[in-house]
């Protein structure tokens, strides 16, 4: 027969989970607080442990690396009375087997403690690796990167708590991480907080946006040049692999590297090495890797865009971040705080957000994730005169009646401000699914609509649409054709 043991001063927990278990497969152990708790895992060996996070005399996550301290300890299931992405990635990091909250499907905590102790104390295994041997090493005199103020990862979607569960499982390991999803979803946020949970938080995290720069300037912010290694070059300089080294470097936009570069960077993953722009000795630094990208890496490698052997490289462990409009359960709690960040960056005090802001904010699309979300706010209490936010002080949903309200004779000379805005929600999506096409796409799918809509307008004469639009009536034609208009 397995044991239990459970900690937790909850006695409903206590009697569900007793009704809920097969008592010839499993015997249920009560501890009711911290104290004690380590000699008697040593005593009794439990087979898994249910341990909550808020215990009378303290925190559970402190109990839990005093279990996790024992010899061939158990494995632990955190169980926490509410959800907290923190709490998450903390049990995580510390080697907890699952992170529950309540009140939970008893269902599904019946299977994960039924896999606990199948793969018998699977946690316990040393997930460290062996840091390879130095032949250089430096360790750069630059303090991390300027200090940001919220970095506290908001949510209390499924989605958000097992991506903080994530987190908090790879931090400690050197893995290589492939962080994706849209624009503004939180990919930088992530990547930093690996690197704060890690065991490189006291060594520098610096990012490179791979996209902002040419091959030539890409290389050279990477991997440092030598004097005279290209026109401009006028003096050595370090990369970033060098100063980053011994701490982590997020590459942001990977997508957009060179089919040359991405050898270079291949190189660096598999050996840890590589040589400055124009320089002929071999450096070798330890460096933890995080790369990000808003564009399908998988539609690259079929276009003959990537590499696919630096894709599996990169994504030892992917993270997935879902667009903001898929976990809607966090945008109440994420517009609350960033009022409360911007109130106190602009000294204003705005009280909260009227219900029926809140709703417009529940069900708007969000093409801009997050970042939309927090520019959202941010515009409305730098502009509100009001104790609340109201609908009319978001500038989402003033954009939208404005849209409906557009005032053709006024905008005719103007259609590039009008383009723009209609562009503009849907933009991010564009973007996403048009590798190296926005131009070709957006094109096509104007001309077509043009003409359709043109045709539509003229009962499908075909003579009087060719006059109107300003274009023969073979080219009109040719593009009916072409796009399939019926
Ligand atoms: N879950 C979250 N909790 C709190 N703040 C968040 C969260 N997700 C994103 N943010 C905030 O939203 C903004 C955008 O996030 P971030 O820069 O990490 O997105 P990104 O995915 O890197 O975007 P891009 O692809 O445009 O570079 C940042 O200010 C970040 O702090
Ligand atoms: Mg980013």
């Amino acid at each position: 027969m397995k044991s239990i043991l459970l900690v937790d001063d909850d006695k409903n927990l206590s009697e569900t989970l007793a009704e809920l278990i097969d008592p010839k497969e499993y015997r249920v152990d009560l501890l009711a607080d911290a104290p004690g708790t380590v000699d008697y895992i040593r005593a009794n060996g439990p087979d898994v442990v249910l341990l909550d996070v808020n215990l009378p005399s303290g925190s559970g996550l402190e109990l839990l690396k005093e279990i996790k301290g024992i010899e061939g300890a158990p494995p632990v299931i955190i169980i926490s009375g509410y959800v907290s992405t923190d709490n998450a990635m903390e049990a995580m990091k510390e080697g907890a087997y699952e992170y529950v909250t309540k009140p939970f499907q008893m269902e599904r905590l019946l299977v994960t403690i039924h896999k606990a102790t199948e793969e018998l104390h699977a946690s316990t295994l040393a997930k460290r690796q062996v840091k390879p041997e130095m032949l250089w090493q430096t360790t750069p005199d630059i303090t991390s990167e300027v200090v940001d103020t919220h970095r506290e990862i908001i949510g209390v979607s499924e989605e958000i708590v097992e991506i903080a569960k994530m987190i908090g499982r790879v931090a400690k390991s050197d893995a290589a991480v492939l962080i994706f999803g849209e624009s503004g979803t939180g990919k930088e946020l992530v990547a930093r907080a690996i690197h704060r949970n890690s065991n490189r938080s006291d060594k520098v995290f610096l990012s490179v946006n791979c996209a902002a720069l040419t091959e030539t300037l890409l290389e050279s912010e990477l991997f440092g040049h030598e004097k005279g290694a290209f026109t401009n070059a006028y003096s050595r300089k370090l990369g970033k692999f060098e100063l980053a080294n011994s701490g982590t470097i997020f590459l942001d936009e990977i997508a957009d590297t060179s089919m040359t570069t991405q050898s270079k960077l291949l190189r660096m993953l598999q050996e840890q090495e590589f040589e400055r722009v124009g320089g002929e000795q071999t450096l070798k630094v330890n460096v933890r890797v995080i790369a990000a990208t808003n564009k399908s890496l998988v539609s690259a490698i079929k276009e003959g865009k990537f590499r696919i052997d630096l894709f599996y490289r990169l994504k030892v462990v992917s993270i997935y971040l879902p667009p903001l409009r898929e976990r809607r359960d966090d945008i109440p709690l994420l517009a609350n705080h960033f009022l409360d960040i911007y109130n106190k960056a602009t000294g204003k005090r705005v009280e909260g957000i009227t219900s029926e802001a809140m709703k417009f904010l529940a069900k708007y699309s969000f093409p801009g994730n997050v970042r939309e979300l927090e520019n959202t706010i941010q515009t409305a209490v730098v502009m509100s005169k009001n104790r609340v936010l109201e609908v009319d002080d978001l500038p989402i949903a003033k954009d939208r009646r404005e849209l409906v309200k557009i005032d053709f004779d006024e905008i005719k000379d103007n259609y590039y401000q009008m383009f723009r805005r209609l562009l503009e929600p849907i933009y991010g999506k564009i973007y996403q699914n048009s590798n190296g096409q926005i131009y070709a796409h957006i094109q096509e799918a104007f001309e077509k609509a043009v003409i359709g809509l043109t045709l539509q307008q003229l009962n499908n004469n075909q003579v009087r649409a060719a006059e109107s639009l300003g274009i023969s009536r073979n080219t009109l034609r040719d593009r009916i054709d072409k796009y399939g208009i019926k």
